[in-house]
């Protein structure tokens, strides 16, 4: 599914809606309302950095009261302690939402997508191809079979992966270097899908290629010949909860011929209570506390609706441990920060409260951080993924979490190349600086208030030190990393600003990324610190070049923020080594009076975008490992 491609009266078509949006802020004014006097700036940013004045009425449609959340039925969510407001459909609305097209279809294999990296040259070693892949009509019920064997131009034998299984599909391994793709489209399937399948190059695994082909379903002409098949439950996880602790998990029915399933549990535990959810007629919420220890596993029959005699069974487990065994031993991680002067945190799941571990995730966040990034729930595509549609629920209940629990909340990001939406992208590069303006403008105005620290910028560098394309660089050049800057400083004027980047602790980037702090102050471009990702792995050996550049950022007069830190296991590596590299990066920070902050891209290994290499310090289980010592010893010492 992708975004149909606004035309430019549509996407920034103005609105009526001039609503402030100004829930968790108290000074709020200024944005969308208008005449707020700070950007009154009369003049564009030219050399003098002053900024044009925001619209009247904006450009950009604004959020209108459809936007602001109302408080949820604490059913459906493990939060105890603070009142979840109610989160938008995943669903966008129908008519933004196009399928690809059979001119899409006509037009033929869509030519390959190529990922090669710069130690590569495509002249002398080709990439993986497949051979006489091409677009395939099919009827509803049909079995599609497809073997794929990669090849290589200069020999050897590529490796490949499925981008994403439609449901029910499969891609097995022949053992004989082919891979066969099974798949057989149903109702829900008809229209043309795109399946991918990406190709590694046997001499160097970033060097790949992605081939696509369209497959078109229709209906039969007897729609009666299509198989009437079991409807299931979308895909569980394994989860671990603590006794006493409520737990929700919601079970969604998913019917591949098209119809809504019902879920029904034969033997609810005596105090659980299963609701359906009032938005969404496929979930229902399962809600039981645990009094006991032990696997808790309920049967939850799923029935079709078309025929009421067709059911599948499945089951679902949680792992129920008593208090005891989440203990740790030694202080907290944010007492023992807040000891050393700097924070200590953590970015946040999107939605933990919905989570059935959700619970012992609030409990653990709120002991031991102090500080808080969203994950994802700021970014542009999620928060703002039509013109005039925002989603500020997950965030503000986010907000809501932090401030309960005397977290700080550090905004992420205002300005990225990536989780852009698709109108952005559709918009005419004169109008995106106005674009930019006001979205930094309306995300200040709402959350400068609980957010101190912000990635204004996130991610601007390419790798050989040069600035990396974007919307915003195409549209502005460097340009844009000035205005928003500016504009985040006249949107909040008491906020932290910084320049959010990984991959820095030496080489070109770094030596780029210095490059234009020192161009920017040039400027006068307000910033106030420079956040390290930090997304390592145990063999980690740059900490001399990391000090040193640590150093360097120090003596522009910055901060240092280390925003994502994770340390993946790297091959063959154990558990010490990580915490020994986890200890040497907090020693790092403590040794630099300009270092602020510690955050981690998450705690506890259930759940991180780097999840199969275990980066962490919790487990799955929500137990501390090693590298929790580690960090708790080098903060103590
Ligand atoms: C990642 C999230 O962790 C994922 O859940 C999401 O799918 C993609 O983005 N650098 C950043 C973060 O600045 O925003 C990225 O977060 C990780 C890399």
């Amino acid at each position: 599914m992708k975004l149909l491609s606004t035309s430019h009266d549509r996407s920034l078509s103005l609105t009526g809606l001039a609503l402030s949006a100004c829930l968790l802020t108290a000074g709020c004014g200024g944005g969308d309302d208008g005449g707020d006097p700070s950007t009154d700036g009369g003049s564009s940013d030219g050399g003098d950095g002053t900024l044009s004045t925001l619209p009247q009425p904006p450009l950009t449609a604004a959020p209108g009261t459809d936007d602001e959340p109302i408080a949820e039925n604490p059913e459906f969510n493990t939060a105890q302690d603070f009142e979840v407001r109610r989160e938008p459909g995943a669903r966008l609305p129908e008519e933004m939402e196009v399928e690809l097209t059979d001119a899409d279809f006509e037009a033929g294999v869509p030519e390959p997508v190529l990922q090669i990296p710069d130690s590569i040259d495509p002249s002398s070693n080709q990439p993986p191809f497949f051979e006489g892949l091409t677009n395939l009509d099919v009827l509803a019920g049909d079995i599609v079979e497809i073997v794929y064997l990669p090849q290589d131009p200069e020999g050897g034998l590529p490796g490949m992966f499925p981008q994403e299984l439609p449901q029910g599909a499969t891609f097995t391994d022949n053992f004989d270097g082919s891979k066969t793709f099974t798949w057989q489209p149903l109702q829900m399937d008809v229209g043309v899908r795109e399946f991918t399948v990406v190709a590694i190059d046997p001499e160097n695994d970033q060097y790949r290629s992605s081939n696509s082909i369209l497959i078109r379903t229709t209906l039969p002409d007897d729609p009666s010949s299509i198989p009437n098949v079991a409807p299931m439950l979308d895909e569980m996880f394994e989860y671990t909860a603590r006794v006493n602790d409520p737990v929700v998990i919601r079970l969604k029915g998913v019917d591949l011929n098209g119809s809504v399933p019902t879920v029904e549990i034969p033997d609810l535990p005596a105090g659980a209570s299963i609701n359906q959810d009032p938005r969404f007629e496929e979930i229902f919420a399962l809600k039981f506390t645990p009094v006991t220890a032990g696997e808790f596993s309920i049967d939850v029959v799923i029935r079709d609706s078309v025929d009421t005699s067709l059911t599948s069974t499945e089951t679902v487990s949680v792992t129920v441990l008593d208090n005891i065994e989440f203990e740790r031993t030694g202080a907290r991680l944010r007492q023992l920060s807040a000891n050393r002067g700097i924070k200590f945190g953590f970015a946040s799941l999107q939605s933990f409260y919905h989570q059935p571990d959700g619970a012992i995730y609030a409990d653990i966040a709120a002991s031991e951080f102090d500080i808080v990034t969203p994950e994802n729930s700021m970014k542009m595509d999620y928060i703002n993924p039509l013109p005039g549609r925002f989603q500020f629920a997950a965030s503000d209940n986010l907000v809501r979490f932090a401030q309960l629990h005397n977290i700080d909340v550090h905004g992420h990001p205002l300005v990225w190349y990536r989780q852009v939406p698709q109108w952005v992208e559709d918009t005419p590069a004169a109008d995106r600086e106005i674009v930019m303006r006001e979205y930094i403008d309306r995300m200040l105005m709402r959350y400068a208030q609980a957010a101190s620290v912000w990635d204004v910028v996130n991610e601007p560098m390419a790798d050989d030190g040069t600035l990396r394309d974007s919307v915003w660089f195409e549209a502005m050049g460097e340009r844009y990393i000035d205005v928003a800057l500016r504009q985040a400083r006249l949107s909040a004027p008491n906020a932290t600003l910084l320049i959010n980047e990984f991959d820095i602790a030496s080489g070109a980037k770094a030596n780029g990324l210095i490059a234009l702090i020192d161009r920017l102050q040039q400027r006068e471009v307000p910033l106030d610190g420079i956040g390290f990702q930090l997304h390592l792995f145990s063999s980690f050996d740059q900490y001399d070049e990391l000090q040193t550049t640590f150093a360097s950022i120090a003596s522009r007069d910055l901060d240092i923020y280390i925003t994502e830190l994770d340390i993946s296991v790297a091959d063959g590596a154990t558990s010490t080594e990580q915490a020994d590299a986890y200890r040497r990066i907090v020693d790092i920070c403590l040794n630099q009076t300009r270092c602020k902050a510690i955050q981690m891209w998450g705690f506890t290994d259930q759940y991180s975008f780097r999840t199969i290499f275990d980066p962490l310090p919790f487990d799955r289980a929500y137990q501390a490992k090693p590298a929790y010592y580690a960090i708790q010893d080098a903060l103590s010492n």
